[in-house]
């Protein structure tokens, strides 16, 4: 991977396909994130809530992405992927930056995430932002292979 840098900002409306093209190919890895394929591209592409979006951007490539998902209690739910071949660079670390800046300006005091227990990558990127483990979901999530996977509550007061 040449060293190419890259530029976090709120999505537009421009993003919505590349944002879907790049969750349906981290959904296909079914790992990280709840999603498995099939992904419908375009309708998940429709669907994006743009409000609290971050995208990480090289040469027009999107590369990653943030959402928080502000309720109406002041709290925001949290999820993000980075393209595999982005991962370990520090892309996941300023779209968390871009975002922990966003919530505050928002007023919102809390941000709140789920994360699968074995995702060590993500849970250590969120630890070292201050969220802490808040609880543990048992056989939360049914995934395609019929395995019931735990999810980890982490929370971050602002
Ligand atoms: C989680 C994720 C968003 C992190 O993005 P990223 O761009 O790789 O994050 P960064 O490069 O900014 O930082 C990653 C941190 O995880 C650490 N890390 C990476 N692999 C690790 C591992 N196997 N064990 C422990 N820590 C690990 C890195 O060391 C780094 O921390 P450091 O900067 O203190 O060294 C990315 O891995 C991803 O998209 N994964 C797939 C989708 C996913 O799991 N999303 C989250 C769902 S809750």
């Amino acid at each position: 991977m040449p060293e190419r840098n890259f530029a976090v900002r709120p999505a537009t409306d421009a993003d919505r396909l590349p944002l879907s093209r790049m969750f349906a190919a981290v959904a296909e890895e079914r790992d990280g994130i709840a999603t498995e394929p099939p992904v419908d591209v375009e309708a998940r592409a429709q669907s994006f809530d743009l409000a609290g979006t971050f995208v990480a951007e090289v040469e027009g490539e999107i590369v990653g992405t943030l959402h928080v998902e502000a309720s109406r209690f002041g709290f925001g739910e949290l999820g993000m992927a980075v393209a595999r071949p982005w991962r370990g660079r520090g892309v996941g670390t300023a779209l968390m930056g871009a975002a922990l800046a966003w919530a505050r300006e928002q007023g919102l005091h809390k941000l709140s995430l789920s994360v699968f227990p074995h995702n060590v990558a993500a849970i250590a990127l969120y630890r070292r932002f201050g969220f802490v483990e808040e609880g543990r979901r048992i056989k939360q999530f049914r995934r395609a292979s019929g395995e019931l996977w735990d999810s980890i509550e982490m929370g971050l007061l602002l």
